[in-house]
């Protein structure tokens, strides 16, 4: 049942501080700073050249956050839309690890682009919650993010479950690619291991409901963000489009000055997600839709930095690693998405139109 929460989807949310735990238990040796992957001990990926991942809807979104912490490490990697990537195959050879993303491991798309690498000869892997999905059978591996059953179509602590079992991939793959591990390891590693308490300060505030009581009924939301906040802005909007019914977006903040910009009002409040250490280029961005008369919502660590001058609300994200502060940032963002659709009187666990798991191409 729903365990006295009004909607599975705020119980799932409200579950995230314990999934959290379970997708990290034992996988971090904190003292050596060290990642243990149960099936993939060191050195499995020293052989991998490029990764690649697939993966639809938020799935998809943590695939885009993970090829960014890859990048970051200095292995190639890209994010592909699964239905994309079977329409058009990039190429792929035998060190080419291909990660499919997929909650359910039932998704059409998703497997039919496993299907495709597999006829190119790359190695897969599926990164899924549920033991024995079709994705597991065929994939060469599976690592399970163990998040617990996800009944609100909405896909929240599974997110959270797939980016942190996705930063300790990362730092495996980089560090069996380089030899040694990352400078930062020990960082990521500790702020992962603070992850669910930080979840919990959030829980425990009422600032996205709030949020959401000043700002639900507008015309559209817009959602920007760079490197992996550009991640967490689409997987913003695609949340709040998802269950509110209302019209949202996210884009690259780099792009808004390309197009996006011209839609920009007073009716359209702007949520800027900010998880880098650089202010510089979001003060720029906040400044400029608060100049179209854009509401804007800063969400990032810490409500006293430059940008928060440039903000209306401030959604805090506790101060952690900036690739963690995402995961965070995102479940700000689940909050407010879920009272606005809750103030709309919005069926929210079961959005009209769409399914939990999408079997059909
Ligand atoms: O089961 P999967 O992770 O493969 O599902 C992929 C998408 O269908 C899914 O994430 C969808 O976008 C969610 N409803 C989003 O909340």
């Amino acid at each position: 049942g729903k365990s006295g929460y009004p909607h599975y989807m705020l119980k799932e949310i409200h579950e995230q501080p314990e999934s959290l735990r379970q997708t990290l238990h034992g996988r971090v040796d904190a003292l050596a700073g060290a990642v243990e992957l149960e099936d993939f001990p060191p050195g499995t990926f020293e052989d991998v050249r490029q990764v690649q991942f697939v993966a639809m809807g938020t799935s998809y979104h943590a695939g885009l956050y993970a090829a960014s912490m890859l990048t970051e490490r200095g292995v190639p990697a890209h994010a592909y839309m699964a239905g994309e990537y079977a329409d058009c195959p990039p190429p792929v050879d035998g060190r080419t690890l291909v990660v499919s993303v997929t909650q359910s491991g039932e998704t059409a798309d998703t497997l039919n682009a496993v299907k495709r690498a597999r006829s190119g000869g790359a190695r897969t892997l599926a990164l899924t919650n549920v033991v024995g999905s079709s994705i597991t059978r065929q994939c060469d591996d599976a690592l399970f993010i163990r998040a617990g059953p996800e009944i609100g179509v909405a896909a929240t602590k599974t997110f959270s479950s797939q980016v942190a079992a996705l930063a300790l991939l990362a730092e495996r793959v980089a560090s069996d690619v380089s030899g040694v591990a990352s400078a930062g390891a020990r960082d990521l590693l500790d702020a992962l291991s603070e992850l669910p308490g930080d979840v919990q300060r959030i829980l425990d505030s009422d600032d996205a409901r709030d949020v959401a009581e000043a700002l639900y009924g507008c015309d559209a939301y817009f959602f920007i963000g760079r490197g992996p906040a550009y991640s967490v802005a689409l997987e913003g909007a695609l949340k709040m489009k998802e269950i509110s019914y209302e019209h949202a977006e996210g884009f690259a903040a780099s792009e808004l000055k390309h197009g996006p910009l011209a839609l920009v009002t007073s009716e359209t409040p702007v949520f800027g997600v900010l998880t880098g250490d650089d202010e510089t280029k979001a003060v720029n961005n906040l400044m400029e839709v608060q100049a179209r008369g854009a509401p804007v919502i800063l969400v990032a660590r810490g409500r006293h930095t430059e940008a928060a001058s440039f903000a209306d609300y401030v959604l805090e994200v506790p101060e952690t690693h900036p690739e963690v502060a995402g995961i965070l940032a995102n479940v700000q963002l689940q909050l407010v998405a879920y009272h606005a659709a809750d103030l709309l009187g919005r069926p929210i666990d079961k959005p009209r139109n769409l399914a939990k798991s999408v079997t059909v191409e």
